[in-house]
């Protein structure tokens, strides 16, 4: 795929109207008050929208919120397969589940960080919308709503698509973290109209992308997390690229298991235990070197206050489970990466949550901020850890994307990339 492609600042934006995606999917206050817990993706997508202005550009900036089910019926039919009894489910909660993921929490602090008013508008593609958008001059911002209120934004419908493509002159990309989606605002708009990306974006692409097609070497590869299942993608294309995969996190016990080891009660997915010997059979084969833990951090439950003990890895006893890597496991890892030409980071090393059971993914995080490596962490479980741990502000970059940098680092095509025009 060609990630080569035509910016913001390659076409001419003043006084034109400007469709922006931006990925406005901010976490907000389980409570329902509408309070963003974390504004982090709306200040990065802060200097396209400045610029914009800048250039005297009407700005119509767009975004997806969480996963609403865009009509009663199928909102409907979703609660009743979670369990829910039909008789209690009313258009009126489902119109509040909505209405929960309203864009106009983002609005109001978007025009909170760019000092001017940012003009909410009801509905997506609407007369409301549409009316705002007639109105709306160079240098003023307006919000569409949640465009997953409209049931063609998941299907990329082509009628949506260009309802909101007539609205603008040229569309701009900027929502990373949904470039993964062929969804009509991210992917679908690009045939009705000049389609760039934002700086963001660009960002993006140069630091991952910089780092899978050019990495300055050794390129080490640091995977954690839950499941192998959901990291197959990336440990099969890195090991065409790596020179070292280090393995953490939950998904460690599956290859640990399939090598004869004790899990006791660790996380095992027993069907991926053929696929992982397999995995260590290919480092081996392209001369990737592939580190596993070589001692684990097990608890007699899966809680804070757990009692907990180090362990050789594979000789987890029987009712106790692995939450971290061990210390030797945490030298090892630490050594390797301290030569490291690049790092790139997805998983945590164990369940960072649990202060008890953090210390492997802060010791991976410290190592990081001391190399002289360009440090790339993925979105998502990751990018919360490094925050979480006070480590965010040492790392080259940290991805807005979660689903977005592991498709990405899976070597796969991203939709709302490959639609905007090459440079
Ligand atoms: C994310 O949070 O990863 C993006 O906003 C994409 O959200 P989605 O998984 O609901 O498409």
């Amino acid at each position: 795929m060609n990630y080569n492609k035509k910016t913001v600042r390659d076409v001419d934006v003043a006084g034109k109207k400007v469709l922006l995606r931006c990925d406005f999917n901010v976490p907000m206050a389980k409570d329902g008050s509408g309070v963003i817990t974390d504004d982090k993706r709306i200040r990065a997508a802060l200097p396209t929208i400045q610029y914009l202005l800048d250039q005297g550009a009407a700005v119509i900036a767009c975004s997806h919120m969480g996963k609403p089910v865009a009509t009663f019926d199928s909102w409907v039919k979703k609660q009743t397969e979670k369990g829910k009894d039909p008789a209690t489910l009313t258009e009126e909660k489902w119109k509040k589940s909505l209405a929960e993921l309203s864009l106009k929490p983002v609005a109001k602090r978007l025009g909170e960080l760019l000092g001017k008013e940012v003009v909410m508008a009801a509905d997506v593609v609407g007369e409301d919308a549409k009316a705002k958008a007639a109105a709306l001059k160079g240098g003023e911002v307006l919000l569409l709503e949640n465009t997953r209120f409209e049931k063609g934004e998941t299907k990329n419908d082509p009628a949506l698509a260009k309802a909101m493509a007539d609205m603008a002159e040229v569309y701009v990309s900027d929502a990373f973290g949904a470039v993964h989606r062929a969804h009509a605002s991210t992917a679908g708009v690009a045939e009705y109209l000049p389609a760039v990306s934002g700086f963001l974006i660009q960002k993006e692409l140069d630091f991952i992308g910089g780092a899978l097609a050019n990495p300055k070497r050794p390129l080490v590869a640091i995977l954690g997390g839950s499941k192998v299942s959901s990291k197959i993608g990336v440990i099969n294309n890195l090991l065409e690229i790596a020179d070292t995969i280090i393995i953490g996190g939950g998904m460690a016990y599956t290859f640990s298991a399939a090598q004869g080891g004790k899990v006791g009660n660790s996380l095992l997915e027993e069907d991926w235990k053929a696929y992982s010997l397999e995995m260590i059979e290919k480092a081996k084969a392209k001369g990737v070197k592939l580190l596993l833990p070589i001692d684990t951090v097990c608890a007699d439950k899966f809680a804070p206050d757990a009692n907990s003990q180090v362990v050789t890895a594979g000789q987890i006893p029987d009712g106790w489970e692995g939450l971290d890597i061990g210390p030797k496991t945490v030298e090892l890892y630490c050594e390797a990466v301290k030569d490291a030409g690049t790092v790139i980071w997805n998983g945590p090393m164990g369940v960072f949550e649990f202060p008890a059971f953090a210390k492997g993914t802060e010791a991976v995080a410290e190592a990081l901020s001391k190399t002289d490596a360009i440090t790339i962490i993925g979105g998502g479980d990751s990018a919360a850890a490094v925050q979480q741990l006070g480590y965010a502000d040492k790392m080259t970059h940290i991805s807005t994307g979660g689903g977005a940098s592991l498709e990405f680092m899976e070597g796969k095509e991203l939709p709302g990339v490959a639609c905007l025009l090459d440079a």
